[in-house]
């Protein structure tokens, strides 16, 4: 929520933060805006809308040469999309502009000491007020911006990611972080700060991440940092182990089509150098100094917000059967606030692409607070829930740039899928064969997502007839039934067709109201232990001349004979199906969406990486 960038050095400032903020619009696409210094001062250009119109708006202004410069690209929390609560934000004086992500709590207080003492705001947001409690800091205290920043951060609650420039010291960034992500990347006399890594990897490979009240304060070419007590910390350098490709669109025209497009590697990519099934091995190094707990754990819990929740759903099923471990599956933002029974014993998986969700992070805090161990299954490399737990897997599905979450869908459930698979092996309860037998089977996934890909132009001429439909019902059993749940969530936030997931037995305890000719019903009905039940809630709606889209088991005649469009994926564990009867959902909800004009990528109100709670 909300893109941050920032550069100082011996480039043009401009083109690389506007290069980088169309590599965050993911982030939020409500205004844009950047904020220059050079011998006309230090200005702000900002406007409503996307990162191109800022550069419509200032096209033809002659005072855009910059070796400094701070971006911003907006989701909004505080105030209406608009250009003047569009960031960079000037202090009172006009001397210094910040950008902020994330959320400060207690700016109705600062905000209503700041008007008595003859404050005036030009925007509703909270970084407004935070950066006239810095100046009011800095002329009070007859301090340097950095010392008022540091003096500022111990009155802010909140969450932040800032960057500040001062119009008298024109080679001179001030950076500082709780709860929101910062990254500096660190080239040769020249420093690029983002919320992710995706605007520096073109640059360089050496990156920092910025901790938790942490103050980065680059000036002449040097990067200094300090913590909000003023302690000086020694930067870590870490390799950027990401590539350029990786995060361009490579020819697709949506980077969820090309995301889509990539799950046969991104779930290889996960799997490669841990499972080998010929070799009977499977290794997750995050686990190796906790196995011990997960083996001996009492209860896993699952924390986890969306799509993520999803695959948490499906991970329930997955470790109850192999491992016969009790196992919930939680909302982390209803976990964190309804005071959960959580000890020493039990083992919790907080799952994130982005690494970055809020409610994660806080559901993470509070299990930590109560002694449990806390293993992440995250997608982004260095993020905060990577840092905040106490081991963890990466999923490797590469960057996902389009909002709406598929690949990385794919890739935590294959992680999942071999944690379970090591955890039912360990405690005895999946004999040996098996177990090698369901190695073999997972190895040979990818595969089968190859195949199951291909099913692409079919699915859209189904799109084609249904993309004007007003709801959809999507139904499951067992291991489809969270993929019921991801197919809706799909089609609604990419659509804006209201769709809704239900386990297919309960479709007759109230959702069945809802079935007429007009009502397109997407059953996920694979061959598996619960495929004669959900073959009978195919009559029930067909009986009511719902219009019934199943996705089923190659070869599969039953289904065939009652449904009005049949989609045959390939034949797996059912296990693992998930992996497979995902994906049709996801093409669908794709063409579905293009055909009606949707903004793919970035659709309305949403942000990929939900900082707030
Ligand atoms: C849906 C989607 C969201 C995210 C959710 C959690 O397509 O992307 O529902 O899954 O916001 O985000 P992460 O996984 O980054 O914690």
């Amino acid at each position: 929520m909300c893109g941050i960038v920032a550069y100082v050095g011996k480039q043009e400032a401009l083109p690389v933060i506007i290069k980088g903020l169309k590599r965050l619009e993911y982030r939020g696409y409500d205004s844009a805006g950047v904020a220059l210094l050079n011998d006309a001062g230090l200005n702000v250009y900002k406007k409503k809308g996307k990162v191109s119109e800022l550069e419509n708006f200032i096209e033809s202004n002659p005072n855009l040469h910059s070796h400094i410069g701070i971006g911003h690209t907006r989701w909004a929390t505080h105030g209406e999309p608009n250009d003047a609560n569009a960031h960079p934000h000037y202090s009172a004086s006009e001397n210094f502009a910040m950008i902020h992500n994330g959320i400060i709590e207690n700016y109705e207080v600062l905000k209503t000491d700041l008007i008595n003492k003859g404050y005036t705001f030009h925007s509703d947001t909270d970084s407004e007020v935070f950066i006239n409690f810095i100046e009011d800091i800095y002329q009070n205290n007859n301090c340097s911006l950095e010392e008022a920043v540091r003096l500022a951060l111990h009155k802010i609650v909140g969450a932040y990611a800032i960057v500040l420039m001062n119009k008298e010291e024109p080679d001179t960034l001030i950076a500082a972080r709780k709860g929101s992500p910062l990254v500096i990347g660190v080239g040769e006399d020249e420093f690029f700060l983002a919320s992710d890594a995706t605007p520096i990897v073109e640059y360089t490979n050496q990156v920092v991440y910025l901790d938790d009240y942490e103050i980065a304060v680059i000036r002449d070419a040097k990067l200094q940092i300090k913590t909000i007590e003023n302690v000086e910390t020694h930067p870590y350098i870490n390799k950027l182990d990401m590539e350029l490709e990786a995060i361009e669109k490579g020819g697709y025209e949506h980077f969820m089509l090309k995301e889509i497009n990539e799950q046969p590697r991104s779930i290889a990519d996960c799997m490669r150098g841990r499972l080998d099934s010929r070799a009977g091995r499977l290794i997750l190094g995050g686990l190796r100094d906790y196995m011990n707990k997960f083996q001996n754990a009492d209860r896993i819990i699952i924390t986890a917000c969306g799509t993520s929740w999803h695959a948490g759903l499906v991970a329930e099923y997955l470790f109850e059967e192999f491992a016969r471990v009790p196992v919930e599956v939680e909302y982390a933002s209803e976990f964190r606030y309804r005071n959960p029974v959580i000890n020493s014993r039990d083992f919790v998986i907080a799952i994130s692409q982005s690494g970055e969700t809020a409610d994660t992070l806080a559901a993470i805090e509070l299990a930590k607070q109560k002694g449990a161990t806390i293993f992440g299954v995250c997608n982004v490399v260095g993020s905060s829930i990577a840092r905040a737990t106490h081991a963890g897997s990466y999923t490797h599905a590469g960057p996902e740039i389009g909002v709406a979450s598929t690949k990385a869908f794919t890739a935590q459930i294959s992680v999942l899928s071999m944690m379970a698979l090591m955890l039912g092996y360990q405690r005895g309860t999946l004999p040996e064969s098996k177990y090698m037998e369901l190695l073999s089977e997972l190895e040979a996934i990818p595969a089968k997502v190859e195949k199951a890909l291909k099913l692409n132009e079919q699915i859209e001429r189904i799109a084609a007839q249904y993309k004007d439909a007003r709801n959809f019902l999507y139904l499951g059993r067992g291991y489809n039934f969270p993929v019921a749940l991801e197919g809706a969530l799909k089609l609604k936030e990419i659509s804006y067709i209201h769709a809704e997931g239900y386990p297919a037995a309960e479709m007759k305890h109230g959702p069945i109201a809802l079935i007429d000719e007009e009502m397109p019903v997407v059953f996920i009905a694979t061959q598996d232990s619960s495929y004669e039940k959900v073959v009978s809630n195919i009559q029930e709606v067909k009986a009511r001349k719902g219009k019934i889209i199943a996705v089923v088991t190659e070869g599969d005649q039953t289904v065939r004979k009652m449904a009005d469009h049949v989609i045959e994926i390939p034949r797996a564990h059912e296990a693992f199906v998930p992996l497979i009867s995902v994906l049709p959902l996801q093409q669908l909800s794709y063409h579905i969406a293009v055909m009606r004009g949707c903004n793919v990528d970035q659709p309305r109100n949403l942000a990929k990486s939900v900082t707030v709670e």
